[in-house]
């Protein structure tokens, strides 16, 4: 099919509840996707921070299938050994004691609601359920992440509002200390807001939160799902600050593009016991020998480390973009998470760029996102740079 005929089909019969450019990728390798009409493109996009190793990194493809050959699925009514593997190589190279596996981002943080209201049960608070989160959060889009997503347009039309969830504006320490209650439970933040904008927690704001956690015995949550596994220049985002938090949510970027989702926790928080979380899928055999393989890979490779040279390249090519065009005003962000900051509605940039082969996306209206895989090379950056230049002609800005 090419890609006329898969949208046409697609908006048959697949439910309208995304906004999708007119191509269907159908093949991808390294930092390159095909469409269905054979058109290449630069993935900046990634899946979203997903795919970090590039598209179909022969590790995780020979690790899938291998694991297919031998067991896809089975029940956690048993042992799967590369769940324990992938638990012990995340405990290893992290703060955490434990880990818990599902299957998103969104499912990693209900895990984490529901074990910060266990925690604090099983600390004697009875009347602690109340997560505080940040303004312009994302979460996810259950109905609980939804919930504790600091942003409007994500909660309308699906009012009212569960109890138990209140956000107060990033990056203020203070606001979050007048929001904390005798029902608050835990605090949740994303070390760097990914969907709200490309904002990078202040220095000192993080220790601030552990600092206040620890005063009010709350459970502290960093929701690593699009800044974890290599992105920020450190396997996970709070080693840049050096601030542990008691629970760390993971998704995307884990299984190097299989799905998958990990809460992770250390022995403060380890409260769950039989029969109170569960995920029929969770931590399945082909999901955890696929992110066993990506994250071998990420430790071997040490691409961590190649994340803040290529990122401190790419801002520069981007801060000339800045010094260029009158309606950019900043570069901001970090390791390979940049955002270019518009004082205008920046959609039209995302779709001059993918008729020119380069796939970027938008986020808070004016933000350009550049997520692209860590294994991204310098040339890369360069031809995605040359590509934005001239779309961001083509669209006046
Ligand atoms: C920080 C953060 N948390 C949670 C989610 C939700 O993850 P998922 O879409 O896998 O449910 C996302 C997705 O973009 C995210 O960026």
């Amino acid at each position: 099919m090419n890609n006329k005929e898969i949208i046409a089909e697609g908006q048959e019969y697949v439910m309208n509840t995304y906004g999708r450019l007119p191509i269907a990728l159908v093949e991808g390798k390294g930092s390159y996707v095909w469409d269905a009409d054979g058109k290449r493109y630069l993935d900046f996009v990634a899946g979203i921070a997903v795919n970090a190793l590039g598209h179909c990194h022969p590790a995780v493809v020979e690790a899938i299938s291998e694991q297919a050959h031998k067991l896809i699925h089975c029940s956690n009514l048993y042992w799967i050994e590369p769940q324990v593997k992938l638990a012990k190589m995340l405990v290893e190279h992290s703060c955490f004691d434990k880990a818990f596996f599902c299957n998103s981002g969104a499912e990693a943080n209900e895990a984490a609601f529901k074990l910060a209201r266990k925690y604090a049960k099983a600390q004697g608070y009875t009347n602690r359920y109340e997560v505080i989160s940040t303004a312009n959060s994302f979460h996810g889009r259950t109905l609980a992440t939804l919930n504790a997503t600091g942003q409007e347009k994500v909660h309308h039309n699906f009012e009212p509002l569960l109890d138990g969830f209140k956000s107060v504006p990033y990056n203020d320490l203070a606001a979050i200390e007048d929001a904390i209650s005798d029902k608050t439970c835990a605090i949740i933040v994303e070390p760097i807001q990914g969907e709200g904008g490309v904002i990078v927690a202040h220095a000192g704001y993080l220790a601030g939160l552990r600092h206040l956690c620890d005063e009010h015995d709350l459970l502290l949550i960093f929701d690593e799902v699009q800044v974890g596994c290599g992105r920020t220049g450190k396997l996970f985002a709070y080693q840049n600050s050096g601030v542990k938090p008691d629970v760390m949510t993971l998704a995307k970027a884990l299984a190097g593009g299989v799905a998958i989702g990990a809460m992770l926790v250390n022995q403060r928080a380890d409260v769950f016991v039989p029969g109170e979380h569960a995920s029929t899928f969770g931590g399945n055999p082909l999901a955890t020998a696929a992110a066993v393989a990506a994250i071998n890979q990420m430790l071997v490779e040490d691409i961590p480390e190649g994340v803040t040279l290529k990122s401190e390249y790419f801002i520069c090519k981007l801060q000339q973009l800045v010094d260029k065009y009158d309606s950019l005003l900043s570069v901001r962000g970090q390791g390979l998470l940049l955002g270019l900051v518009a004082n205008k509605p920046a959609g039209a940039v995302v779709e001059a760029c993918q008729g020119k082969g380069l796939l970027i996306n938008c986020t808070a209206g004016s933000v350009l996102r550049f997520v692209p895989p860590l294994t991204v090379s310098n040339d890369e950056i360069d031809e995605a740079v040359a590509i934005l230049d001239q779309a961001l002609q083509e669209c006046g800005f």
